[in-house]
């Protein structure tokens, strides 16, 4: 079998004296949609956190345990930046640089040494499709990014992400502040990302969960509950009870 593009094995991450993540261990596999739920606080955010190391960020925080990316123990990474472009990260409300909308996108990539006017404009647009938001935007590629609309700006995120072509895409609750039109319409994107790359996706919607995902991982106070077949964790046969309580919304 391929080894597992993420695998992480019993992570514990305190703040300070809080605990976190209390000992997760977990597989992502190339070219799935992991789905990570449960309610707020539980650790879903964290988990993100240690894969792209975004952790070190925290003060106080301490992780122990060990996160592979590509078989590679992230903390032995030297390069954090070569890291971080191939895991892509949405967070859960846009956050445009105060540029426009090509140069939002064309940032990372030059960046990273893309200098060709033409290849430029190839990756703005490729992302920008990718994105669905292209057909929006082409015709005011020089205008501010933050002034489009939520929902176009939560797309002009994703295509940021794509633009510096990540193996991974983590998304964080992506559909907070945008309307139910545009996450069904992130929705369809995802769908079609997914034959590219590998894609995790924490969410505090189950039923966005159950609609998109292979796997679906079920967090609650920084233990993971159990992780199965998305079909397995939505039917009557999930092992365990506060699963099958979670997702009929019977708490949280
Ligand atoms: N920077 C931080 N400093 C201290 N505690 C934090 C910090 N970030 C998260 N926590 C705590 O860690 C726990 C898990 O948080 P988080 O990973 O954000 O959960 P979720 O994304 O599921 O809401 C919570 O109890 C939260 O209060
Ligand atoms: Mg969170």
């Amino acid at each position: 079998m391929r080894q597992p593009t993420v695998r992480m094995t019993n992570v514990r991450v305190r703040y300070g004296r809080s605990e976190a993540l209390k000992g997760i261990s977990l597989d992502v596999h190339g070219h799935e949609i992991l789905a990570i739920i449960g309610p707020a606080q539980s650790g879903k955010t964290t988990v993100l956190k240690t894969i792209n190391r975004t952790i070190d960020d925290v003060r106080g925080a301490v992780v122990t345990g060990s996160v592979e990316v590509d078989g590679e123990d992230v903390r032995r990474v030297k390069d954090v930046f070569a890291l971080r472009r191939k895991i892509g990260m949405v967070a859960p409300l846009p956050v445009g640089l105060p540029l426009s909308i090509f140069d939002n996108v064309a940032f990372a990539p030059r960046m990273a040494g893309l200098r060709k006017r033409a290849e430029v404009e190839e990756r703005v647009e490729r992302c920008l499709r990718q994105a669905a938001l292209w057909d929006e935007v082409k015709d005011r590629l020089d205008s501010l990014g933050t002034r489009l609309s939520g929902g176009q700006q939560q797309r002009l995120t994703i295509a940021r992400a794509l633009s510096h072509d990540p193996e991974i895409l983590c998304l964080d609750e992506f559909s907070i502040a945008v309307d139910p039109v545009t996450t069904m319409r992130i929705e369809d994107v995802l769908k079609e990302l997914r034959h590219r790359m590998t894609i995790i996706l924490v969410t505090n919607l189950v039923q966005q969960a159950r609609r998109l995902a292979d796997r679906t991982a079920f967090l609650l106070n920084g233990e993971l509950v159990e992780v199965n077949t998305t079909a397995a964790i939505f039917s009557d046969a999930a092992a365990d009870r506060r699963t099958c309580d979670y997702v009929n919304g019977i708490f949280g």
